[in-house]
């Protein structure tokens, strides 16, 4: 992670860590202001914290995102206030893939010393390269499970110095940020899934973008299918998709018979019936938004399942839409 040892606070997830770095900066510095920026289209574990400490008499700005799901370092820049203590951006967008400016906005926010940066970058860690120490970062937020490390387990970064209030109060383990006994398995398990991320290097991620190529090219060619996550500065291991007029359940269900899993929305998160904040955010359409899934690549799938995979969601598309047509239009209310 191109961090000290001393910098890293071993927590029970993303959760954990996102929780423990806003909180912690709201608590330890209400003193000095109470105002956060963060984005319309952050994971729950970012955007219902900062919702909790709304009603808890703090301030948050929810900044706007483009077409693409991006932030602009201007927004940044408009929204900050003399009493701004914090900033959180994600580094990829959980459910398009959109890469935020991370280094542009952190840069700029050097010369604030007293406005700590935070990033949840649970979904970047070995998808995008990310460079803490130089993109002015203060806490950030890793998570096992999303580079097949155990479940359960993850790592607050804290910039060395930096003091915050800790949730957990007790024996005063991780730099006294994070009482509680450490789950020394779970970690020796992330410790080696890191390893072995480091092992692959830059090689897995060439692999899934040509896979990502592969499949965008293919659903583009389906009618009746659109993209939603954006061509150029995105992750190359998440692909949104809409098809209009077919419920995302109804499709999730046809694949799944399939042999195929994806999910809707965030796959940590699935609410049924409601649309995607985040692709509200960017301004998609209730309808569209609805029937919309998120396909996840990773380190198993090859060009021959994507090959079928695109076979399958024709075929599913084609049965669904047939079975649309044929029925009867619903009554009219009296
Ligand atoms: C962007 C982001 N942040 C936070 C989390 C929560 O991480 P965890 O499941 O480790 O608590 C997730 C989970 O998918 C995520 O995608």
């Amino acid at each position: 992670m191109g961090c000290k040892e001393s910098e890293v606070i071993f927590t029970s997830g993303g959760t954990e860590s996102n929780n423990t770095a806003i909180k912690g900066v709201a608590f330890q510095y209400q003193n000095r202001g109470k105002h956060i920026i963060t984005t319309q289209v952050e994971h729950p574990a970012v955007y219902d914290v900062c919702k909790q400490l709304e009603g808890l008499g703090f301030a948050v700005t929810y900044l706007p995102v483009d077409r693409e799901g991006r932030v602009s370092v201007e927004a940044v820049q408009k929204a900050m206030r003399p009493d701004t203590i914090l900033v959180s951006v994600m580094h990829v967008n959980n459910e398009l893939g959109t890469i935020q400016p991370i280094l542009e906005i952190g840069q700029w926010l050097k010369q604030f010393p007293k406005v700590l940066f935070h990033v949840d970058a649970v979904q970047g860690i070995g998808k995008v390269p990310l460079r803490i120490k130089d993109s002015g970062i203060d806490l950030l937020s890793v998570s096992a499970h999303k580079f097949y490390g155990p479940r359960g387990v993850g790592i607050l970064y804290k910039r060395e110095g930096l003091i915050i209030h800790p949730l957990m109060m007790g024996g005063g383990q991780e730099g006294g940020v994070r009482s509680g006994t450490e789950n020394l398995p779970a970690i020796a398990g992330m410790a080696k899934a890191i390893r072995i991320l480091e092992e692959l290097g830059s090689v897995e991620m060439i692999r899934l973008q040509k896979l990502n190529q592969q499949l965008r090219e293919g659903i583009a060619t389906m009618e009746g299918c659109v993209v939603n996550t954006p061509e150029s500065n995105t992750a190359p291991h998440i692909m949104n998709l809409s098809v209009p007029g077919v419920k995302a359940e109804v499709l999730l269900h046809a694949l799944e018979e399939k042999g195929f899993l994806i999910s809707t929305k965030s796959a940590c998160s699935s609410k049924v019936n409601e649309p995607s904040r985040v692709l509200t955010a960017i301004g998609i359409e209730r309808d569209c938004a609805l029937s919309s899934l998120r396909i996840s690549l990773g380190r198993e799938n090859t060009p021959d399942d994507i090959q079928q995979f695109l076979k399958a969601l024709e075929e599913c598309v084609s049965v669904l839409r047939t079975y649309i047509k044929q029925q009867p239009a619903p009554a009219h209310r009296k």
